[in-house]
C-alpha cells in the first residue's frame, strides 16, 4: 500500500487517512493509496463501515495542480470516487480544514459526510480557469439542487462548513476529536440501519430545473456582465446543465470534456500561472519564513483623507484597534464621516451587520493628539504627498513612537530612503502602498528601502496577510512597480487621441482586452487633478525635447475634473457615470495636434492595444533588470490586483510571453524608430527575444 494512505481500525470502524503533507494533495500515489485503502476497508471483516480523512492540518487541498501539466496518470480521480461511491460498505468523509476541489468531490462520493466546524468546503477550480473534473458538477446538483450547484460552483468561493451544513451538504458537523467523531457518527449510521447514499443515484433534487430549464440562460444572464471575458464559468454552467437533461454517466463524460477543454485552454495556463505567481511573490531570498516578524496589537494612522480612512478602515476590518491622527478637527470629522458613510453603505447592501459596523467603528479612534502613537506597534503615514510635510511627520513619530514601533509610509511617488532619514531608525521605515479604496483593493506594494530591515519586512508582510492584503515586495524607485510601469500607459492613450483616435475608441479597446475601465474613463473617475498637481510640481524638471500631450493639464484648466465635476475626458450627465463623447474635448484634442504639427490619421485597434500595454512591459524588463521587481510575476500579480489586469490573460509579463518576447520587441523597436527616445527598448527585454527566450526562462540557466 502506498506510505501516502494508510489503513487502521477502530472498533467496528475502518479507517482511511490521507497523509500527503502539506495539503494532501491527491497526487497519483493518493489517488492510487484510496484504492487500496478501500480495498483493505473492504476485506476486512471487523469493519461495518469506512471513514476517509485526512492527517495533518487539512483533508485536502485538492489535485495536485503540478500534475495538470502532464497527460493524467492512472488511477483517474472520476474512477477513484466511482469506486468509492460504489462501495458496498457505508463510507463516511471525515473533514477539517478544507475539502476543496477534488478534495469535495472524494467527499461528494463518499455516502455521508461530517466534519469540524472550522471547515471550509468549495470548488475553486473556476478561479483557475477550469470546471470540477471528478463528477462534482454532477454530484452537487444531486445534493442540493442545480441552482444552488450554479452559485457554488462559478463563485468558487470556499463555504464555511455550518452554512454548507444547513444547505444539506454537510450531514454532521463535530466538536472536539474528527477521528473519535467520525467513528462515532459512522457507527450511529451503522446502528440506525441508513441507507448507502450514492449520490449518482439520486434525482430528486433536480427535478425544479428540469421542470424550468430557463434557469440555465437566466444564470448566464446574471453572471454575463461579473464574468465578462472569462470562459470557465460559463462551462461550469452547461456541466451542470448537463447534470440535469444527462443520465449520470454520460453527464460524467460531458463535464470530462469540459474540463479538458478548460484545461488545454490558453485562460486555465493564465489563471494557473496567477495563482503560483501570487505564492511566489510572498517568497523573498533575504527574508526566509523563518524570519522573526513583531507582532502587531495597535496601529496608527497619520492622516484622515482618502486613504488614511480606508487603510483605517483595513485594520479594524482584521479586528486591530487603530488611532487616526490628523492635524485639524475639520479633517477628521470629515474623515471620520467618510469611514461611517462607507460602512453604512455596506450594511446596506446587506453585507456587513449593523452590530458588525459599530464593532468595526469602535476599533477606529480619531484624535488630534499625537502622543496616542507611543502605544503603536505600526504608524502607516498617509498625509499630502510632500516631501517635507511627510518629513517632518516622520521625524515627529520618531520620538514618540515605541523603540519597537515599525514606521510605514503610504507615499505612491516619493523617496523611501528620504522619508527614513527624517528618523534615528531607518531599519524599521517601510513602504506600504495601498491602493485606492485602501479597504477594497487587494494590493499591497511593500517597498524596501536601502536600510529596511529584513525583519521590519516579515513583519509588514505577516501584517499584510492578516489584512486580507496580497502583497508584492518592490524596491524604491519612483512609482515603485505598478505606478512606473503605468505612466507609459497614460502617455501613450493621450498620444493616440492626438494621432486620431477617440478617447471612445481607446477606452473599448482596453475594456474589450478586459479591463473594466479604458483609461480615459479610470482618470474621470479617479480624478484628474490628481496627476495634474504632480505634474505641475514636476513641471520644471520635465524634458523639452520629450513629445509632451497638454490635453489632461487643459481639462483641468476648464474645471473638468472627471466625474465629480460632471466632465473630464467625457462629460456626465447629472446623477449619472455613463461617460458620453464631448465636442469640446475633441476640440481641445484637435487644437493640441495642430500645435504639434501632427497629421491626424485613422488609428487602428491592435495599434490602440499595443501603444497602450507595450509600455508596459518595456517598464516591466526595465524593473527586472533594475533588481525593483524580484520576479516577472511579482509584476503579473501587482497588476492583476492593482490595476485590474485580466487574470485570464495571467499579467502583462505572462501575456508578453504568450505573444512571443521577439513579437513584442521587434514592435516596440518599430514605435522607437518612428516616436522616437519615449520607447527606448528595454535591452532585457531585447536580449530575451533574441535569445528565443522568455520572461518565464529568467532564472533558469
Ligand atoms: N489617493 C490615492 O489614490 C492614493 C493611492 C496610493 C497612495 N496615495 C498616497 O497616500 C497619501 C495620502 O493621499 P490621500 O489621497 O489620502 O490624500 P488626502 O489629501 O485625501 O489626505 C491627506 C490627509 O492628511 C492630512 N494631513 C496633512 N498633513 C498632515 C499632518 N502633518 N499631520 C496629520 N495629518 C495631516 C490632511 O488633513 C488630509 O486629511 C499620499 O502620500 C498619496 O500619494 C494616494
Amino acid at each position: 500500500m502506498s506510505n501516502l494512505v494508510s489503513y487502521g481500525r477502530e472498533r467496528t470502524i475502518g479507517v482511511i487517512t490521507v497523509d500527503n503533507p502539506p495539503l494532501n494533495a491527491l497526487s497519483v500515489g493518493v489517488r492510487q493509496g484510496l484504492l487500496d485503502g478501500l480495498a483493505q476497508g473492504l476485506r476486512d471483516a471487523g469493519a461495518k463501515a469506512l471513514v476517509i480523512m485526512g492527517a495533518g492540518r487539512t483533508f485536502s487541498a485538492g489535485a495536485d495542480i503540478r500534475e495538470f501539466d502532464r497527460p493524467l496518470a492512472p488511477p483517474d480521480l472520476n474512477d477513484v470516487i466511482g469506486r468509492i461511491e460504489a462501495s458496498p460498505k457505508l463510507v463516511v468523509a471525515a473533514l477539517h480544514g478544507t475539502a476543496l476541489g477534488g478534495g469535495l468531490e472524494v467527499a461528494l462520493g463518499c455516502h455521508y459526510r461530517c466534519a469540524l466546524r472550522s471547515t471550509r468546503v468549495g470548488f475553486p477550480e473556476v478561479t483557475l480557469g477550469l470546471v470540477p473534473g471528478a463528477g462534482g458538477t454532477q454530484r452537487l446538483p444531486r445534493l442540493v439542487g442545480a441552482e444552488l450547484a450554479l452559485r457554488i460552483i462559478t463563485s468558487g468561493e470556499p463555504m464555511p462548513a455550518e452554512r454548507a451544513h444547513s444547505l444539506g451538504r454537510i450531514d454532521e458537523l463535530i466538536d472536539g476529536d474528527l477521528r473519535a467523531g467520525a467513528v462515532a457518527f459512522a457507527e450511529r449510521l451503522v446502528a440506525e440501519g441508513r441507507p448507502l447514499r450514492r449520490l449518482s443515484a439520486i434525482d430528486d433534487k433536480l427535478e425544479a430545473a428540469r421542470r424550468d430549464p430557463g434557469i440555465f440562460d437566466r444564470f448566464r444572464q446574471e453572471i454575463e456582465r461579473p464574468a465578462r471575458g472569462y470562459l470557465a464559468p460559463f462551462k461550469c454552467i452547461e456541466a451542470v446543465r448537463a447534470a440535469v437533461t444527462l443520465p449520470f454517466a454520460e453527464g460524467l463524460r460531458r463535464e470530462r470534456e469540459l474540463f479538458l477543454e478548460c484545461l488545454a485552454s490558453p485562460q486555465a495556463r493564465a489563471q494557473i500561472h496567477a495563482f503560483f505567481a501570487e505564492r511566489e511573490a510572498t517568497k523573498i531570498p533575504d527574508v526566509p519564513r523563518d524570519t522573526p516578524a513583531r507582532p502587531i496589537g495597535t496601529a496608527a494612522v497619520i492622516g484622515a483623507g482618502t486613504m488614511g480612512g480606508g487603510i483605517a478602515m483595513t485594520f479594524a476590518n482584521a479586528g486591530i484597534p487603530v488611532a487616526v491622527v490628523e492635524a485639524s478637527r475639520e479633517a477628521l470629522d470629515r474623515g471620520l464621516a467618510v469611514v461611517r458613510k462607507n460602512y453604512a453603505a455596506t450594511v446596506e447592501k446587506g453585507r456587513l451587520a449593523p452590530a458588525e459596523m459599530e464593532q468595526r467603528l469602535a476599533l477606529i479612534r480619531g484624535t488630534l493628539a499625537w502622543e496616542v502613537v507611543a502605544d503603536a506597534d505600526i504608524v502607516v503615514e498617509a498625509v499630502f504627498e510632500e516631501m517635507a510635510v511627510k518629513q517632518e511627520v516622520f521625524g515627529r513619530l520618531d520620538r514618540l513612537c515605541k523603540p519597537t514601533a515599525i514606521l510605514a509610509t503610504n507615499t505612491s511617488t516619493l523617496d523611501v530612503d528620504r522619508i527614513a532619514q527624517a528618523t534615528a531608525r531607518p531599519g524599521q521605515v517601510i513602504g506600504t502602498h495601498f491602493f485606492s479604496p485602501a479597504n477594497v483593493m487587494r494590493l499591497l506594494e511593500l517597498v524596501r528601502g536601502a536600510r529596511t530591515a529584513t525583519e521590519t519586512i516579515a513583519t509588514a508582510a505577516a501584517l499584510a496577510g492578516r489584512l486580507g492584503k496580497v502583497w508584492v515586495l518592490s524596491g524604491n524607485c519612483d512609482g515603485f512597480i505598478g505606478n512606473r510601469m503605468l505612466a507609459g500607459y497614460f502617455r501613450e492613450a493621450a498620444f493616440l487621441v492626438e494621432e486620431g483616435a477617440t478617447p471612445e475608441q481607446v477606452d473599448r479597446v482596453l475594456y474589450d482586452f478586459g479591463f473594466a475601465m479604458g483609461p480615459f474613463a479610470v482618470s474621470d473617475l479617479a480624478g484628474l487633478d490628481v496627476g495634474w498637481r504632480i505634474r505641475r510640481g514636476k513641471a520644471a524638471a520635465r524634458p523639452t525635447d520629450l513629445r509632451y500631450s497638454p490635453v489632461a493639464d487643459w481639462l483641468c484648466e476648464r474645471g473638468r475634473f472627471g466625474q465629480k465635476t460632471g466632465a473630464g475626458w467625457y462629460r456626465y450627465e447629472p446623477g449619472s457615470r455613463t461617460p458620453r463623447p464631448d465636442p469640446e474635448v475633441a476640440a481641445l484634442i484637435a487644437e493640441s495636434a495642430r500645435a504639434q504639427g501632427i497629421r491626424r490619421r485613422e488609428v487602428g485597434d491592435e495599434e490602440v492595444l499595443t501603444r497602450c500595454l507595450y509600455p508596459l512591459v518595456n517598464e516591466g524588463a526595465r524593473l527586472l533588470a533594475d533588481g525593483i521587481a524580484l520576479r516577472p510575476g511579482d509584476i503579473d500579480v501587482v497588476y492583476l490586483h492593482g490595476y485590474g489586469f485580466p487574470r485570464y490573460r495571467g499579467g502583462p509579463m505572462y501575456w508578453a510571453d504568450t505573444l512571443g518576447l521577439k513579437r513584442v520587441s521587434d514592435e516596440i523597436a518599430r514605435y522607437h524608430r518612428v516616436h522616437g527616445r519615449l520607447w527606448e527598448p528595454a535591452p532585457l527585454l531585447r536580449q530575451l527575444a533574441e535569445q528565443g527566450r522568455g520572461f518565464r526562462d529568467l532564472g533558469r540557466a
